[in-house]
Protein backbone atom coordinates (compact mmCIF):
# COMPACT_ATOMS: atom_id res chain seq x y z
CA UNK A 1 0.00 0.00 0.00
CA UNK A 2 1.25 3.59 -0.89
CA UNK A 3 0.61 6.19 1.45
CA UNK A 4 1.16 9.97 0.23
CA UNK A 5 -0.04 13.18 2.21
CA UNK A 6 -0.52 16.05 0.01
CA UNK A 7 -2.23 19.67 0.22
CA UNK A 8 -5.62 19.66 -0.60
CA UNK A 9 -5.42 22.70 -2.98
CA UNK A 10 -4.42 20.25 -5.71
CA UNK A 11 -7.17 17.22 -4.77
CA UNK A 12 -9.93 17.64 -6.97
CA UNK A 13 -7.24 17.88 -10.53
CA UNK A 14 -5.31 14.62 -8.56
CA UNK A 15 -8.69 12.77 -8.41
CA UNK A 16 -9.24 13.10 -12.21
CA UNK A 17 -5.40 12.14 -12.48
CA UNK A 18 -5.86 8.98 -10.41
CA UNK A 19 -9.04 7.48 -11.86
CA UNK A 20 -6.98 8.04 -15.58
CA UNK A 21 -3.91 6.51 -14.52
CA UNK A 22 -6.03 3.59 -13.09
CA UNK A 23 -7.81 3.09 -15.68
CA UNK A 24 -4.95 3.09 -18.42
CA UNK A 25 -2.54 1.02 -16.00
CA UNK A 26 -5.54 -1.61 -15.81
CA UNK A 27 -6.62 -1.32 -18.87
CA UNK A 28 -10.12 -1.16 -17.37
CA UNK A 29 -12.86 -0.45 -19.69
CA UNK A 30 -16.33 -0.70 -17.62
CA UNK A 31 -16.80 1.72 -15.27
CA UNK A 32 -19.68 2.96 -12.74
CA UNK A 33 -19.61 5.75 -11.13
CA UNK A 34 -21.94 5.62 -7.97
CA UNK A 35 -23.41 9.23 -6.62
CA UNK A 36 -22.41 10.50 -9.87
CA UNK A 37 -25.50 13.22 -9.65
CA UNK A 38 -24.96 16.01 -11.02
CA UNK A 39 -21.36 15.99 -11.86
CA UNK A 40 -20.07 13.20 -13.19
CA UNK A 41 -16.83 12.79 -13.46
CA UNK A 42 -16.31 12.11 -17.03
CA UNK A 43 -18.64 14.19 -20.04
CA UNK A 44 -21.08 11.86 -22.21
CA UNK A 45 -18.88 12.97 -25.15
CA UNK A 46 -16.07 11.26 -23.67
CA UNK A 47 -18.06 8.49 -22.36
CA UNK A 48 -19.23 7.63 -25.67
CA UNK A 49 -15.63 7.54 -27.19
CA UNK A 50 -14.05 4.98 -24.71
CA UNK A 51 -13.88 1.49 -25.90
CA UNK A 52 -16.37 0.12 -22.99
CA UNK A 53 -18.77 1.83 -21.55
CA UNK A 54 -19.62 4.27 -18.68
CA UNK A 55 -22.58 3.46 -16.47
CA UNK A 56 -24.39 6.50 -13.28
CA UNK A 57 -26.05 5.46 -10.64
CA UNK A 58 -27.76 7.68 -8.28
CA UNK A 59 -30.69 7.18 -6.31
CA UNK A 60 -31.78 11.00 -7.11
CA UNK A 61 -32.92 10.89 -11.10
CA UNK A 62 -33.63 14.68 -10.03
CA UNK A 63 -29.66 14.71 -9.65
CA UNK A 64 -29.19 12.65 -12.60
CA UNK A 65 -30.86 14.62 -14.81
CA UNK A 66 -28.72 17.75 -14.02
CA UNK A 67 -25.91 15.79 -15.51
CA UNK A 68 -27.58 16.25 -18.73
CA UNK A 69 -27.96 13.74 -21.54
CA UNK A 70 -26.56 10.98 -23.32
CA UNK A 71 -25.47 8.90 -20.01
CA UNK A 72 -26.77 5.16 -19.49
CA UNK A 73 -28.12 5.96 -15.95
CA UNK A 74 -29.19 3.72 -13.16
CA UNK A 75 -31.59 4.86 -10.41
CA UNK A 76 -31.30 3.16 -7.41
CA UNK A 77 -29.83 3.14 -3.65
CA UNK A 78 -26.51 1.15 -3.78
CA UNK A 79 -27.04 0.33 -0.40
CA UNK A 80 -29.86 -1.67 -0.91
CA UNK A 81 -31.07 -4.04 -3.76
CA UNK A 82 -29.03 -3.84 -6.85
CA UNK A 83 -30.53 -6.71 -8.30
CA UNK A 84 -31.66 -4.31 -11.20
CA UNK A 85 -27.99 -3.79 -12.02
CA UNK A 86 -27.21 -7.80 -13.63
CA UNK A 87 -23.36 -6.35 -14.97
CA UNK A 88 -19.91 -6.41 -13.70
CA UNK A 89 -17.82 -3.79 -13.85
CA UNK A 90 -13.70 -2.98 -14.06
CA UNK A 91 -13.94 0.09 -11.84
CA UNK A 92 -16.04 1.81 -9.60
CA UNK A 93 -15.50 5.74 -8.61
CA UNK A 94 -17.44 7.19 -6.12
CA UNK A 95 -15.98 11.01 -5.78
CA UNK A 96 -18.32 13.09 -2.75
CA UNK A 97 -20.50 9.84 -2.28
CA UNK A 98 -18.94 7.80 0.55
CA UNK A 99 -19.73 11.00 3.17
CA UNK A 100 -23.72 10.35 2.32
CA UNK A 101 -23.32 6.89 3.18
CA UNK A 102 -25.51 6.20 6.43
CA UNK A 103 -24.48 1.96 6.13
CA UNK A 104 -20.98 1.72 4.25
CA UNK A 105 -21.12 -2.08 5.07
CA UNK A 106 -23.73 -2.45 2.79
CA UNK A 107 -22.65 -0.03 0.34
CA UNK A 108 -19.36 -1.85 0.20
CA UNK A 109 -21.01 -5.05 -0.01
CA UNK A 110 -23.31 -4.11 -3.49
CA UNK A 111 -19.76 -2.27 -4.83
CA UNK A 112 -18.22 -5.61 -4.27
CA UNK A 113 -20.84 -7.14 -6.21
CA UNK A 114 -20.60 -4.83 -8.91
CA UNK A 115 -16.87 -5.53 -9.47
CA UNK A 116 -15.22 -8.21 -11.62
CA UNK A 117 -12.49 -9.99 -9.62
CA UNK A 118 -9.37 -7.73 -9.18
CA UNK A 119 -11.56 -5.34 -10.17
CA UNK A 120 -10.75 -1.07 -9.15
CA UNK A 121 -12.99 1.33 -6.79
CA UNK A 122 -11.37 4.97 -6.85
CA UNK A 123 -13.42 6.84 -3.85
CA UNK A 124 -12.80 11.00 -2.73
CA UNK A 125 -14.23 11.78 0.04
CA UNK A 126 -14.59 14.41 2.80
CA UNK A 127 -13.27 13.42 5.78
CA UNK A 128 -15.15 14.59 9.51
CA UNK A 129 -11.99 15.55 10.87
CA UNK A 130 -11.99 18.69 9.35
CA UNK A 131 -13.66 22.27 11.27
CA UNK A 132 -16.15 22.61 8.44
CA UNK A 133 -17.45 19.45 8.03
CA UNK A 134 -17.75 18.65 11.87
CA UNK A 135 -20.30 21.79 11.43
CA UNK A 136 -21.75 20.13 8.49
CA UNK A 137 -22.46 17.04 10.77
CA UNK A 138 -22.91 18.22 13.55
CA UNK A 139 -26.03 21.12 13.06
CA UNK A 140 -29.31 21.03 11.60
CA UNK A 141 -29.26 20.70 7.86
CA UNK A 142 -31.11 23.63 7.07
CA UNK A 143 -28.72 26.13 9.48
CA UNK A 144 -25.53 24.35 8.09
CA UNK A 145 -26.78 25.38 4.53
CA UNK A 146 -26.97 28.84 5.12
CA UNK A 147 -23.68 29.19 6.50
CA UNK A 148 -22.43 26.82 3.70
CA UNK A 149 -23.94 29.57 1.32
CA UNK A 150 -22.64 32.52 3.16
CA UNK A 151 -18.80 30.71 2.86
CA UNK A 152 -19.69 29.30 -1.12
CA UNK A 153 -22.14 31.31 -2.74
CA UNK A 154 -21.56 29.39 -5.83
CA UNK A 155 -23.21 26.35 -3.68
CA UNK A 156 -26.75 28.39 -4.81
CA UNK A 157 -26.08 26.57 -8.22
CA UNK A 158 -28.23 24.07 -8.70
CA UNK A 159 -25.45 21.87 -9.85
CA UNK A 160 -23.62 21.88 -6.47
CA UNK A 161 -26.84 21.12 -3.50
CA UNK A 162 -26.26 19.62 0.09
CA UNK A 163 -26.93 16.05 0.87
CA UNK A 164 -27.31 14.99 4.46
CA UNK A 165 -23.75 13.69 5.53
CA UNK A 166 -22.80 11.09 7.94
CA UNK A 167 -18.94 10.61 6.93
CA UNK A 168 -19.03 6.88 8.05
CA UNK A 169 -15.34 5.60 6.97
CA UNK A 170 -14.26 9.26 5.91
CA UNK A 171 -11.09 9.61 7.42
CA UNK A 172 -7.18 9.97 6.29
CA UNK A 173 -4.78 6.74 6.41
CA UNK A 174 -5.75 5.40 10.01
CA UNK A 175 -5.47 2.03 10.85
CA UNK A 176 -9.00 1.58 11.52
CA UNK A 177 -9.71 3.27 8.45
CA UNK A 178 -7.95 0.67 6.56
CA UNK A 179 -8.96 -2.57 8.34
CA UNK A 180 -12.71 -1.39 7.55
CA UNK A 181 -11.52 -1.28 3.55
CA UNK A 182 -9.76 -4.42 4.44
CA UNK A 183 -12.58 -6.48 6.31
CA UNK A 184 -15.41 -5.20 3.89
CA UNK A 185 -12.64 -7.73 0.84
CA UNK A 186 -10.78 -4.76 -0.57
CA UNK A 187 -6.95 -4.74 -0.42
CA UNK A 188 -5.59 -1.40 -0.36
CA UNK A 189 -3.34 0.02 -2.96
CA UNK A 190 -3.07 3.65 -2.74
CA UNK A 191 -4.25 5.91 0.01
CA UNK A 192 -3.96 9.52 -0.17
CA UNK A 193 -4.71 12.05 2.60
CA UNK A 194 -5.34 16.15 2.40
CA UNK A 195 -4.03 18.97 4.43
CA UNK A 196 -5.75 22.07 4.73
CA UNK A 197 -9.26 23.49 3.25
CA UNK A 198 -10.45 26.06 0.83
CA UNK A 199 -13.49 26.98 2.87
CA UNK A 200 -11.24 29.89 4.90
CA UNK A 201 -10.53 31.60 1.33
CA UNK A 202 -13.23 34.44 2.12
CA UNK A 203 -11.35 34.66 5.69
CA UNK A 204 -7.84 36.33 5.08
CA UNK A 205 -6.58 35.30 9.12
CA UNK A 206 -8.48 31.89 8.98
CA UNK A 207 -6.75 31.68 5.82
CA UNK A 208 -3.02 32.22 6.90
CA UNK A 209 -3.96 29.92 10.22
CA UNK A 210 -5.26 27.67 7.73
CA UNK A 211 -2.35 27.56 5.59
CA UNK A 212 0.26 27.64 8.38
CA UNK A 213 -1.29 24.15 10.06
CA UNK A 214 -1.41 22.58 6.53
CA UNK A 215 2.27 23.14 6.11
CA UNK A 216 3.16 21.96 9.31
CA UNK A 217 0.81 18.39 9.00
CA UNK A 218 2.08 17.74 5.38
CA UNK A 219 5.69 17.79 7.59
CA UNK A 220 4.21 16.23 10.45
CA UNK A 221 1.68 13.70 9.06
CA UNK A 222 -1.41 13.16 10.77
CA UNK A 223 -3.68 10.62 9.22
CA UNK A 224 -6.53 11.48 11.67
CA UNK A 225 -6.43 15.28 10.41
CA UNK A 226 -6.99 14.93 6.75
CA UNK A 227 -9.71 17.04 4.84
CA UNK A 228 -9.83 14.90 2.26
CA UNK A 229 -8.78 11.11 1.40
CA UNK A 230 -8.39 9.44 -1.91
CA UNK A 231 -8.38 5.73 -1.85
CA UNK A 232 -7.41 2.86 -4.82
CA UNK A 233 -8.90 -0.43 -3.38
CA UNK A 234 -8.94 -3.42 -5.43
CA UNK A 235 -11.42 -6.71 -5.16
CA UNK A 236 -9.71 -9.60 -3.37
C1 LIG B 1 -22.38 15.53 -2.96
S1 LIG B 1 -23.18 14.72 -4.29
C2 LIG B 1 -21.78 14.29 -5.29
C3 LIG B 1 -22.09 14.38 -6.74
C4 LIG B 1 -20.86 14.26 -7.66
N1 LIG B 1 -20.22 12.97 -7.49
C5 LIG B 1 -19.89 15.37 -7.40
O1 LIG B 1 -18.72 15.10 -7.10
O2 LIG B 1 -20.28 16.54 -7.51
C6 LIG B 1 -23.62 13.13 -3.61
C7 LIG B 1 -24.44 12.30 -4.55
O3 LIG B 1 -24.60 11.01 -3.97
C8 LIG B 1 -25.93 10.57 -4.22
N2 LIG B 1 -26.26 9.55 -3.21
C9 LIG B 1 -26.38 9.73 -1.88
N3 LIG B 1 -26.69 8.58 -1.27
C10 LIG B 1 -26.77 7.64 -2.26
C11 LIG B 1 -27.07 6.25 -2.25
N4 LIG B 1 -27.36 5.60 -1.12
N5 LIG B 1 -27.07 5.58 -3.43
C12 LIG B 1 -26.78 6.24 -4.59
N6 LIG B 1 -26.49 7.57 -4.64
C13 LIG B 1 -26.48 8.26 -3.48
C14 LIG B 1 -26.74 11.86 -4.11
O4 LIG B 1 -28.02 11.74 -4.72
C15 LIG B 1 -25.84 12.85 -4.81
O5 LIG B 1 -26.10 12.92 -6.18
Amino acid sequence: MQVTYLDAFSAWADFRTLVDTTVQEGGLRNIAEVGAGANPLFSAAFAESIDGSYHLIDSSAEELRKAGPGYIIHVLDIQKDISSLDQQFDLIIAQMTLEHISDPKSFFENVHQLLRPGGKVCLFFASVTSLPMLVNKFLPDSLSRRILLKIQPFRQNEKHGKFTAFYRWCFGPTRNNIRNFENAGFGVDRYTGYFGHSYYERFPLLNLLEKKKTAWLLKHPQPGLCTYGQVVLSKK
